[in-house]
């Protein structure tokens, strides 16, 4: 069967979300997130969704690739998201998709080259697309467990921080007027985590493609106060029904080990079960020792792992 490669349009939307929802279960996406494009256009980030289409116009598969820089600037493409349809998932359309990926990267001058791939039980078909991967020439760079929570089986008793200093939360909504407190600490905490750098996005394309994107739950994500001031974050994206996913959580520096982390995502966590999301899932750095202990201690059991390889062009 003849197959086209060619970038997602308006009318693959719905079809493109089928393949992915059904090829990454844990995903919280939307119709209206993939139709959406930030207001301010990136000049760090180009996003696209390669498709393969059968000639019968059946979507086959799906590639989203990120064209990013690294923190000294140095453009760099990730291939992530494969989604093939369980009829094609040995007919070689992961490696025709891959192959237009780096295609693209390459002639926008990336050198560096990543993918993204998870193992079966996180991703279907993702034990294939890593022996693709590494058929390819890519190595293992980094691995990342893929941690999800039933918010039935939540503790109903938030652990109180360990600070004598007052602890208050409050959602991110009641920031909109002053986002630029949520970027500082979003950047500050960020550079903290282990694994690839990447460009920290400049503020306007934060607040353009972070802050306003469809996904971002502004009510369920909250800024953590310690005598007022804001001390971390924990964000969450959410389909708006049953899911969550974690985007980012960040406590300041000088205010770590006290269990404020742990105190405002079970917070966060438990308003969300009452406003009846059923599961929350997460992806932590094998290496982030204090993140995934948070994540262990509210319930979070791994499902998975997804790990990210590199090849040098
Ligand atoms: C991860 C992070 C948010 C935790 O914030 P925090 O407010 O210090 O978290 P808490 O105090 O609630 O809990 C930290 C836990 O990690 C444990 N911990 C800290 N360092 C650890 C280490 N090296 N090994 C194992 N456990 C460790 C602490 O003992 C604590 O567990 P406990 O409450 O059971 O004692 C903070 O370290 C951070 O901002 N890191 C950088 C950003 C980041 O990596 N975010 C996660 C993105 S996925």
């Amino acid at each position: 069967m003849a197959l086209t490669i060619r970038a997602m349009a308006e009318n693959d939307v719905p079809s493109a979300l089928r393949l992915i929802c059904s090829a990454h279960p844990r995903q919280v996406l939307t119709e209206e997130a993939m139709r959406w494009s930030p207001g301010t256009p990136s000049r760090s980030e180009t996003r696209t969704n390669l498709v393969a289409v059968s000639d019968d116009g059946t979507l086959a598969g799906l590639l989203r690739c990120l064209l990013t820089r690294d923190d000294g600037g140095t453009p760099q493409g990730l291939s992530y998201l494969a989604s093939i349809a369980p009829e094609h998932l040995d007919s070689g359309v992961a490696a025709l998709l891959l192959e237009a990926a780096e295609r693209n990267f390459v002639s926008r001058g990336a050198r560096t080259l990543l993918v993204g791939a998870a193992d079966e039980a996180v991703q279907t078909g993702g034990d294939r697309f890593r022996q693709l991967a590494v058929e390819s020439g890519y190595v293992l760079e980094e691995s990342h467990q893929i941690l999800e929570l039933e918010l039935a089986r939540l503790s109903r008793d938030p652990a109180p921080p360990r600070l004598a200093e007052p602890v208050e939360l409050r959602p991110l909504s009641s920031y909109r007027n002053d986002p630029r407190r949520i970027y500082e600490i979003d950047r500050l905490t960020t550079a903290d985590e282990p694994g690839l750098r990447l460009e920290f996005t400049p503020y306007e394309e934060w607040l353009s493609g972070t802050w306003h994107h469809p996904l971002a739950d502004l009510e369920l994500s909250a800024v953590v106060l310690v005598s007022g001031a804001p001390a971390g974050i924990v964000c969450f994206t959410s389909d708006g029904q049953t899911r969550l996913e974690s985007s980012m959580t960040g406590t300041l520096r000088r205010y770590r080990g006290f269990g404020l982390a742990r105190h405002a995502k079970h917070s966060a966590l438990l308003r969300a079960a009452e406003l009846g999301f059923t599961h929350a899932c997460t992806s932590n750095h094998a290496d982030n020792a204090p993140m995934l202990s948070v994540n262990r201690r509210l319930g979070y059991e791994a499902v998975g792992s997804e790990g990210v390889y590199v090849k040098q062009m």
